[in-house]
């Protein structure tokens, strides 16, 4: 009895490493030798684009399959929705038409956007890159393979590992074969994404050199992040962590894009002038936690 239970439970051990090494999903990794996938995207004579593609950029063909109409994933990154029956094939966890946790980088919640990562390959300057907090600095042209690999990686959701030259890990959380593409489930390390490029944002005050303070991150908190003022509006910021208790760059920021609005004080706080990413209206984001 006991032999089969260790069976059993090898059996589930082996299950479980499987679901992690098909990760990756799509045309996205976890090749074989003799894989289809590479003539999804790369022409070897008659490409497009640089890189040997299909398309004549690598945002270009990031939307050919998780654009607004397109066909081939069922995450529309556009309107930053899920949508089954595109031709994808994960996300079984996943309720159709369910907002997707990066944003949109047109519309959001039916709500066209108001700032947004611009991923086209033509953006060179992050706020803070290699310098200042507040200042842009350079780095090489932003697109969706800026952050994502298409080719899969062991970081959740193809975030590659080495983003702007530094090494990025961000652990892969419910990257089983069904796939939750509607619920945060960070691990505590998600900032290592937007550090790599926004650097000193991840740092506490006064950063070497840099005369701004700035918002603790990547700390544990004691907040129970969601408020309902009289009018009876709630805002509500996910954290991070095992525990649910960790505060990361995404507790107050969508990476992709948002439809959110600033108006009063709001309006042009922030050297950005705009949205700047954030999850909530004005400064919901704020009133979650303190509750002020
Ligand atoms: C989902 C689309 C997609 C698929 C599938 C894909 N690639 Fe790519 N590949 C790209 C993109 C986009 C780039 C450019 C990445 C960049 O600009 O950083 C690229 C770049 C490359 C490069 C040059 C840069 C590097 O990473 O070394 C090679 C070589 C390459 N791909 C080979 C392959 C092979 C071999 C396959 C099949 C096993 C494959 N690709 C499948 C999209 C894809
Ligand atoms: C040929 C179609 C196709 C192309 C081109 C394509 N993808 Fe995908 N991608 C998929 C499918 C299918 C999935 C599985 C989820 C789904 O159905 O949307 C997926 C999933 C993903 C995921 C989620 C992976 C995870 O861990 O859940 C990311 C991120 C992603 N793609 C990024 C990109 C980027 C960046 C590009 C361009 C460089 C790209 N894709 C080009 C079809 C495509
Ligand atoms: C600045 C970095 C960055 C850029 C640029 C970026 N992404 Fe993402 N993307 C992320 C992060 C971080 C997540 C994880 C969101 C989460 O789970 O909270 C994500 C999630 C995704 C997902 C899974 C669905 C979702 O929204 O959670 C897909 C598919 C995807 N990205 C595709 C793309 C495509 C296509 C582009 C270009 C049009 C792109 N990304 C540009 C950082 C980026
Ligand atoms: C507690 C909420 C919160 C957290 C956590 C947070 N931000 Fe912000 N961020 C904001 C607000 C609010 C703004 C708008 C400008 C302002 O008030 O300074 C902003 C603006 C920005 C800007 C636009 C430029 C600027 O300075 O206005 C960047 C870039 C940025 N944040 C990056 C990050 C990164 C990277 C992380 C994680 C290391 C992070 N943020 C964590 C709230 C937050
Ligand atoms: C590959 C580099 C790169 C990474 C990684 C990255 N950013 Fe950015 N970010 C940029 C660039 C370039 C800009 C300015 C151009 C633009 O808006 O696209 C920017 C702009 C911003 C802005 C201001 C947007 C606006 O217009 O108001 C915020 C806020 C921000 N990033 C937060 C984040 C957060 C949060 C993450 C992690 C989820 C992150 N960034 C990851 C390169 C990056
Ligand atoms: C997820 C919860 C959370 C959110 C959202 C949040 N904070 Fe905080 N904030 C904290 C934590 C944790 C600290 C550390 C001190 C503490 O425990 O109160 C802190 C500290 C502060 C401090 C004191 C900083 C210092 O140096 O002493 C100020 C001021 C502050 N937050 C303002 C804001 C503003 C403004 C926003 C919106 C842009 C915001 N917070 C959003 C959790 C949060």
């Amino acid at each position: 009895m006991k032999k089969l239970l260790l069976v059993s439970l090898l059996i589930v051990a082996l299950l479980l490493v499987a679901n992690i090494a098909s990760a990756n999903g799509g045309p996205h990794g976890d090749y074989t030798a003799t894989t289809d996938a590479c003539a999804g995207c790369h022409r070897a004579h008659t490409a497009q684009g640089g890189k040997l593609l299909v398309a004549s950029s690598s945002y270009n063909l990031c939307v050919s399959c998780h654009g607004s109409t397109a066909t081939g994933a069922n995450t529309n990154v556009e309107d930053g929705k899920f949508v089954s029956g595109r031709g994808g094939n994960e996300g079984t966890l996943t309720t159709n038409n369910v907002d997707l946790l990066g944003g949109g980088f047109a519309t959001y919640k039916g709500v066209a956007v108001t700032s947004t990562h611009n991923p086209t390959g033509t953006e060179t300057g992050a706020w803070g890159a290699g310098g200042l907090r507040g200042v842009t600095g350079t780095i090489d042209a932003l697109d969706c393979a800026s952050c994502h690999d298409p080719h899969g990686s062991g970081n959740y959701r193809l975030l590659k590992t080495t983003i702007n030259g530094k090494g990025v890990a961000v652990t892969q959380s419910d990257e089983g074969a069904a796939k939750d593409y509607g619920t945060e489930n960070w691990a505590s390390d998600q900032s290592n994404v937007c550090g790599a490029c926004h650097d000193p944002y991840q740092h506490a005050s006064n950063y070497p050199g840099d005369p701004t303070f700035t918002h603790p991150v990547d700390q544990t908190t004691g907040y129970t992040p969601s408020f309902t003022d009289g009018a009876g509006t709630t805002v509500t910021v996910p954290l991070a962590g095992a525990n649910d208790n960790f505060l990361v760059c995404q507790t107050c920021h969508l990476p992709h894009g948002t439809s959110v609005s600033m108006s009063g004080y709001a309006a042009s706080a922030g050297p950005a002038g705009d949205s700047a990413l954030l999850r909530e209206n004005n400064r919901g984001v704020c009133q979650a936690c303190h509750k002020k």
